[in-house]
């Protein structure tokens, strides 16, 4: 089919340049030149295990462009909106803007009988309101939300646990669903299932899947809590409670929590739109959830304080990790370079490094001191904390490490690290919801 896939971030380009590899004529459209510019040379904008390759395969097969003219869009059966829904400044809401500019931006390139799917992350309501717009150029609308997650992004983006298909009412609702199947054939053919239902449904799944996952990591990250003040260890906890299969282990991993593009925004968003739909008592439990998140940065904090014991001022502190999570760049409401900052503004002296997430934690927080090695990072440092569970540092020898510090004190703000191991190796060892 031949497919226009509008928005080029971690969503859009991935999804263009997977629609190539499953055999479809794609042009991936965005505003951003530079963006673009990139992409057109086959060059990732961001760091994406296999991107690069993905990339340079489907561009050279032919099958796959990328332009900053919405025209090229013109030629297409199938567009994709997957531009960003940012949380609004000031406010809980997500901002629409973007998903309104590519809607309208797409409407006088629609031709009868094809298909807008949104996959964009929006507000229960909003695919309803875009499809009068949509209708009315004679193109149908679907919605068709995206679960990926950044570092398994392709993985999940050609093979998902699942497809949901927000379909219209009426007969262009079949229409729209077989052109979907047709899209993502493949992928079918193995058996992925598929759910087809209403356009609000389909936009809650997507909220309501990041609600439970957020949900998950803010119970174990308060079962972490307790744990500090009983002297229980967490991970034997979860490792305890996952062997249920009605919880699972997935997704129970305690530490500094989440933060990304993703979960901190949505599930703000989702108590905004419950808020303006009159039922926010539903959601109120979302608002602990965020709140034992960033409970969990501050007691970060509080550890490296203790372990510098007990004030941070002009301590040598060395962060290891920077982006949200490993195998990323991301750095968007990144918990590691939260703490970061606030150890800056308690007056230490802080050393910051992350295998791939320097340009952009360098493009946000300017002032914070960025090296490039774990070992200028340690050297002479007071303490070390590990933020970011990246497998270089998972796999530190402590032993090794302990050569190059001023003072052997580790707070493992992820859990990662082997406590027996780095004791043994002769390390004061922290952790959150550890002993
Ligand atoms: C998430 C959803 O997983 C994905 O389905 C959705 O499409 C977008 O949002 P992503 O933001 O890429 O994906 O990252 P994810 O792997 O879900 O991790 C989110 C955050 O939770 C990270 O900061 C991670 O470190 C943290 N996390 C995850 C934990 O603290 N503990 C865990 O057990 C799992």
């Amino acid at each position: 089919m031949r497919i226009s896939v509008i928005g080029c971030g971690y969503l859009g380009a991935v999804h263009a340049a997977s629609m190539a590899e499953l055999g479809h004529e794609v042009v991936g459209i965005d505003v951003d030149e530079a963006k673009i510019a990139a992409l057109q040379a086959a060059q990732a904008p961001f760091f994406e295990p296999g991107l690069p390759e993905l990339l340079e395969r489907s561009m050279a097969s032919g099958r796959l462009q990328f332009t900053t003219d919405m025209s090229a869009a013109a030629e297409a059966d199938v567009h994709f909106i997957a531009v960003g829904t940012p949380q609004k400044k000031g406010e809980n809401a997500a901002d629409l803007r973007y998903v309104n500019a590519a809607v309208d931006g797409l409407l006088p390139y629609l031709k009868e009988g094809s298909l807008v799917a949104g996959k964009s992350t929006v507000p229960v309501g909003t695919a309803r309101a875009l499809a009068e717009k949509v209708e009315a150029s004679g193109a149908m609308l679907a919605w068709n939300p995206e679960f990926l997650r950044e570092g398994f992004a392709i993985e999940d983006t050609l093979t998902p646990d699942r497809f949901v298909y927000g379909l219209s009412k009426d007969a262009s609702g079949e229409t729209a669903r077989a052109m979907l199947d047709e899209i993502y054939g493949k992928a079918l053919a193995t058996g992925t299932p598929r759910i087809t239902t209403d356009y609000e449904t389909a936009e809650l799944v997507k909220v309501a899947a990041n609600a439970f996952l957020a949900t998950k990591i803010s119970f174990i990250n308060a079962m972490a809590e307790v744990c500090e003040v009983t002297g229980a260890d967490v991970t034997q906890l979860a490792d305890a409670i996952g062997h249920d299969a009605r919880i699972g282990r997935r997704f129970l991993n305690a530490g500094l929590g989440f933060g990304g593009g993703c979960l901190p925004k949505d599930i703000r968003a989702f108590m905004a739109r419950a808020g303006e739909l009159g039922a926010d008592q539903a959601l109120t439990f979302l608002r602990e959830v965020d709140s034992i998140n960033m409970r969990r940065r501050a007691r970060a904090v509080d550890l490296a304080r203790e372990v510098c014991g007990g004030s941070l001022l002009g301590k040598k502190i060395a962060v290891l990790g920077l982006a949200f999570k490993p195998d990323s760049d991301d750095v968007r409401d990144s918990p590691s370079l939260n703490v970061a900052a606030q150890l800056e503004l308690q007056g230490a002296s802080v050393l910051c490094t992350d295998p791939e997430a320097i340009p952009n934690a360098r493009r946000r927080f300017p002032e914070l001191t960025y090296v490039e090695t774990v070992e200028e990072a340690v050297s002479g440092a007071d303490a070390i904390m590990v933020l970011t569970e990246w497998k270089q540092y998972r796999q530190l020898d402590p032993s090794q490490l302990i050569t190059k510090v001023g003072t052997p004190a580790v707070v493992d703000g992820r859990n990662c690290l082997d406590p027996i191991e780095w004791r043994a190796a002769g390390w004061r060892y922290r952790a959150l919801g550890r002993p």
